[in-house]
């Protein structure tokens, strides 16, 4: 065996040389990796191998640049393109040997080589879109010429990691070798290279699949017009896009090239990649919690009881059974319990109709879950969720219950969205147990969940739900007990905002376009006529109040009624609504409100300015670890586009002396509810940045 350097050595199997490059986590493209793989590629080709094979060791092969490096400058290693090219032209054969996923520049490594083998459960895949970034290592050159235009615009504005057995129908794998056997699978394939003298293929002098495009604009001129809504906002996909039609439309792999490191460079200089790296670090460190270290123990999680047969509870219980786990879910009424258990199955036959699960598929799922009308169901759980409906008495008396009934160690979780869960473990005699898990709505689909740490909450129930949590997919961030925790409490002041503004003047359609404008995927007002105008309106004791009450009153309750705050076509399409601009504007004759005109920036600052502030007043309560946590909250909870990062970075990047000076304006002609933050001050006064807060 030759070291190579601290990450790559050089072994031989007979004929064939094996680079192994161990550099965990994940095998980024360091500056140490790129040094060892252009020096161990070398190496093999002045020995007298006649193969080379590469391959990684720990939980997978190159995942991609090494983002850390990002921004830094020159590092005077060998660079990823003195890797490839040393791959692309040896004399002996180059095979990749992929496991986990060959990700970003990790795939554009393993497309120099002159052929891939990989496991079945390896994936790969070019997810620089995620980070507002393109392929910058050739890929965007290199993957149309093996799977086509089509499927290259797919994968790169996706950045979908494609199993290996598809990316073996498509090319991009030259064999699958089975689990557990790659290294001797790439040395048995490398083997029959050299004895069948298979030929030193370059994936960038094969032209012919672009061939097939050239002279058809119009493949992504229809790709642009079926995925503009996807992409709004981002800037991302549409360079991903360009860079393969350079690569189509140019006279030489290196005229591509070229404009892959112009588009690449333009990227990376913009302030939307710079927001979409931070974000994918914020997610990341969201799992690091100060007193609750990595290696604390986690309880096992069997078996899962939900109390709640309503649309939340369904929800939460569709999260367990997709990740192979059984359910249990406890309802007081049968046709409650029958209703739910229905929604579940339409829901899972839904997606199985559009091709998302097989039949088989969704008959495991549903027969993951059960249904029971006794509460001693969940006597065998090992966590329990409670998503019944929002009243204190019920849910103490709920607990009081499970905590007579539930093995010990159970943990004992309530959904929650804004009561005190002091109050609700203290219904119980084992407090340390008692944890929130604030889903949102729809439970089965969306990807954040808020956890809520109580006072008596153990480490290792912390532990275990935010480790659960990634398992089910979900993004967990860790807040603490107050009104609305994080998400909530700062939504409700871009709500109240939202509400003035209308009766100072601003039509709820302005609101709404601002704020969609500014990357939302829907302002509050048609968000509200999406979710139903009467949630929580009683007919009974509305008395024209609010506009809202009016609204209802009209029966304008919303899209389902085909009106609410606009008015709405047969395919539901909204329009700014005459009627609900007559009941402002009498509403605000009626309170004696003169109408103003109301700028966009205004509507802008005055709903988002106020949310920063709450979040501000949660760091220093403690009630968020840190700002990104807040931002990661925000990202995947309420649609805020995470090409600004989440709200506590975007002000950051506004400069919070900025947001200071209008909070303080408000306050000034609007009283103390804009009291700025005491920490958001003193922020200012430190000349620091919400980033550089620690609690
Ligand atoms: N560079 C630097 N660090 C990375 C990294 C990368 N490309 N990818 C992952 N890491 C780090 C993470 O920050 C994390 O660090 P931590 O333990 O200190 O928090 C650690 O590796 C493990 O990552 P995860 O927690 O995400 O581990 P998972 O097992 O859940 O996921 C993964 C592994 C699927 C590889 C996931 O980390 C991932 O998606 N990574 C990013 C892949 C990517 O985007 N690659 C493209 C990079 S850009 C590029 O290549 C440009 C080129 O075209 C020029």
């Amino acid at each position: 065996m030759t070291e190579i350097n601290p990450v790559t050595t050089l072994t031989r199997e007979g004929d064939v040389a094996v680079l192994t490059l161990n550099s965990p986590p994940v095998n980024a493209l360091s500056a140490q990796v790129r040094e060892g793989l252009f020096n161990g590629f070398k190496a093999a080709a002045a020995s007298d191998a006649k193969a080379v094979v590469l391959i990684c060791e720990g939980r997978t092969f190159i995942a991609g640049a090494d983002i850390t490096e990002f921004g830094g400058g020159p590092t005077g290693a060998a660079s990823v393109d003195d890797v490839q090219k040393i791959m692309e032209s040896s004399p002996i054969p180059v095979i990749a040997a992929i496991h986990g996923t060959a990700l970003g520049g990790g795939l554009e490594v393993a497309l120099c080589a002159h052929y891939r083998v990989a496991v079945p459960s390896a994936r790969l895949g070019l997810p620089e879109v995620a980070l507002g970034l393109l392929p910058g290592a050739g890929g965007t050159q290199r993957l149309p010429r093996i799977v086509g235009v089509e499927t290259a615009l797919e994968m790169m504005t996706s950045g979908r990691h494609v199993p290996a057995p598809e990316a073996a129908r498509l090319g991009l794998v030259d064999e699958i070798v089975e689990e557990g056997g790659l290294r001797e699978g790439a040395v048995a394939f490398a083997n029959k290279a050299v004895a069948e003298g298979k030929p030193l293929v370059k994936v960038s002098a094969n032209n012919a699949r672009l061939e097939a495009a050239k002279g058809h604009p119009e493949i992504f001129a229809a790709f642009r017009k079926a995925n503009a809504r996807k992409f709004r906002g981002f800037v991302a996909p549409e360079s991903n896009i360009r860079c393969i039609e350079a690569a189509v439309n140019s006279a030489t792999f290196a005229e591509g090239m070229a404009e892959e490191h112009r588009l690449f460079r333009e990227l990376m200089a913009g302030p939307q990649s710079a927001a979409q790296r931070y974000y994918f670090f914020a997610e990341r460190q969201a799992n690091k919690i100060p007193d609750v270290p990595a290696d604390t123990p986690v309880r096992p999680i069997r078996k899962v009881g939900i109390i709640g047969a309503g649309t939340m509870g369904g929800g939460i219980a569709m999260n367990f059974a997709n990740a192979g786990i059984p359910v249990v879910i406890v309802e007081v009424q049968e046709v409650a319990l029958t209703r739910g258990l229905g929604v579940v199955r339409a829901n899972y036959e839904r997606t199985a109709s559009r091709g998302g699960l097989t039949a088989e598929q969704v008959a495991t799922r549903t027969g993951l879950i059960t249904g029971s009308l006794e509460m001693s169901a969940l006597a065998d759980v090992d966590l329990v969720i409670e998503a019944v409906f929002e009243r204190m008495d019920i849910k103490k008396e709920i607990f009081a219950k499970l905590d007579g009934l539930c093995r010990p160690g159970a943990i004992l979780a309530t959904n929650t969205s804004y009561l005190d869960i002091d109050e609700i473990a203290s219904a119980t005699k084992r407090p340390q147990d008692v944890i929130g898990m604030h889903f949102f709505s729809p439970a089965n689909v969306m990807k954040l969940l808020e956890v809520v740490r109580a006072d008596a909450t153990a480490k290792d129930v912390i532990a275990t739900v935010m480790k659960f949590a990634k398992q089910i997919g979900k993004i967990g961030v860790l807040v603490g007990v107050c009104n609305g925790f994080v998400g909530n409490r700062m939504l409700k002041q871009r709500q109240n905002e939202a509400q003035k503004l209308m009766l100072e003047g601003a039509m709820p359609w302005d609101i709404d376009r601002v704020l969609f404008d500014f990357g939302f995927p829907m302002g509050p007002f048609a968000m509200s006529d999406l979710a139903g105008l009467d949630v929580g309106w009683v007919k009974e004791n509305s008395k024209s109040a609010t506009v809202r009450d009016v609204l209802c009153e009209m029966d304008r309750r919303g899209q389902k009624t085909g009106a609410g705050f606009y008015d709405y076509d047969a395919e539901r399409n909204a329009k700014p609504s005459p009627v609900t601009e007559g009941i402002i504007k009498d509403f605000m004759a009626r309170t004696g409100a003169k109408p103003r005109a109301v700028s966009d920036a205004e509507i802008l600052e005055r709903t988002i300015f106020p949310l920063i502030n709450e979040g501000a007043k949660i760091l220093e309560e403690g009630k968020a670890i840190r700002a990104s946590d807040i931002d990661v909250v925000w990202v995947n909870g309420y649609g805020w586009p995470v090409y600004r990062g989440g709200p506590m970075y975007y002000a950051d990047q506004i400069g919070l002396p900025k947001v200071l000076a209008k909070m303080q304006e408000f306050q000034a002609a609007m009283g103390d509810e804009f009291k700025p933050a005491s920490l958001l001050e003193r922020l200012v006064a430190e000349g620091k940045t919400f980033a550089d807060f620690k609690v």
